[in-house]
């Protein structure tokens, strides 16, 4: 029963297919541009858009099965092409940001809330799984962190629990797979509450060196996130920082309920992001 993973070369998406064929799956990989892929032999690769609903017509013919990302344009595109497909389960990448209740007019928790809306008005046989903070957020310190043993940041004592991409993808293929009801689309944590300080420190334990936090103002860290972000996307991510400054980015089990074990520890994602940092 083949599953259709798109997004295949996304940080998420790369580790549903290694965790896919570990567990005996037929894959079919999808990315925008095939000729930039490099994925393993082991799979077949399509083009497909998210956007486009005829190169998912074809990347979905004889698939059963969906992984895919909240596309930013919207999922259309992709409703309707499922819905001549014979799909059975598909497993939406979303965010925990849905279901936190001050994220009222947060854009990226919106963004993600008119994804799922879609979604649940398809009809189709869907499923969202919720991570609130990706460990890998902390790759945009790389830059400074290599050339300057720097990182500039806003509140730097926020605690959240970043979950690192290996276990998302690990919940979505129980969720794939069919082990997982309901209880999938929790908010799903690292197993502990870390300050931003305390990440940079366990980074700089795992490059073996030590590394400084300059403390941003608001209007700093609006110009810092501008280089890189729309307007709307920098208010929602200064908000979601304050909020987690005042106890609102919680650490849940829903991975540990999911998994069996518990999630990876920050400090094993920063070791095994090392080299990226040095
Ligand atoms: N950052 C957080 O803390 C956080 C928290 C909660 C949820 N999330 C969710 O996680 C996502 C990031 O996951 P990630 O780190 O795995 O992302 P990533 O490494 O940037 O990968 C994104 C993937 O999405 C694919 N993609 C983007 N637009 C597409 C389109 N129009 N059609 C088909 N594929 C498309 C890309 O495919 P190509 O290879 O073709 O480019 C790429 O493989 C966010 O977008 C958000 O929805 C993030």
């Amino acid at each position: 029963m083949t599953t259709l993973v798109i997004g295949a070369r996304g940080s998420v998406g790369c580790h549903v297919v290694d965790q896919l064929l570990a567990a005996g799956e037929p894959v079919r990989a999808s990315v925008r541009d095939p000729s930039s892929a490099d994925l393993s032999a082991d799979v077949s690769v399509v083009a497909a858009d998210l956007t486009k609903a005829d190169t998912l017509r074809a990347a979905l013919a004889g698939v059963r099965k969906v992984f895919l990302y909240a596309p930013a344009g919207g999922v259309d595109a992709f409703i309707d092409a499922a819905r001549d497909a014979d799909l059975e389960r598909i497993v939406l990448l979303s965010s925990g940001s849905v279901l936190l209740p001050y994220a009222v007019d947060n854009a990226i928790a919106e963004e993600h809330r008119s994804v799922e809306r879609a979604m649940a008005g398809s009809g189709l046989p869907w499923m969202p799984i919720r991570p609130l903070v990706l460990a890998n957020n902390t790759l945009n310190w790389a830059d400074s962190i290599r050339t300057e043993r720097v990182v500039r940041l806003i509140h730097p004592e926020a605690v959240m629990a970043p979950i690192h991409e290996r276990d998302v993808a690990a919940v979505a293929v129980a969720a794939l797979l069919g082990k997982a009801g309901d209880e999938a689309g929790a908010m799903l944590t690292g197993s502990e509450a870390l300050s931003q300080r305390r990440q940079v420190e366990l980074i700089g334990a795992a490059i073996d060196e030590d590394i400084r936090v300059d403390e941003l103002s608001e209007s700093q860290a609006r110009d810092h996130f501008r280089r890189f972000a729309d307007p709307d996307i920098v208010d929602a991510i200064i908000e979601f920082v304050a909020a987690a400054a005042n106890g609102g980015s919680p650490a849940t089990d829903t991975a540990e309920q999911m998994l069996g074990r518990p999630a990876v520890h920050f400090a094993q994602w920063a070791r095994d992001h090392a080299t990226v940092f040095r």
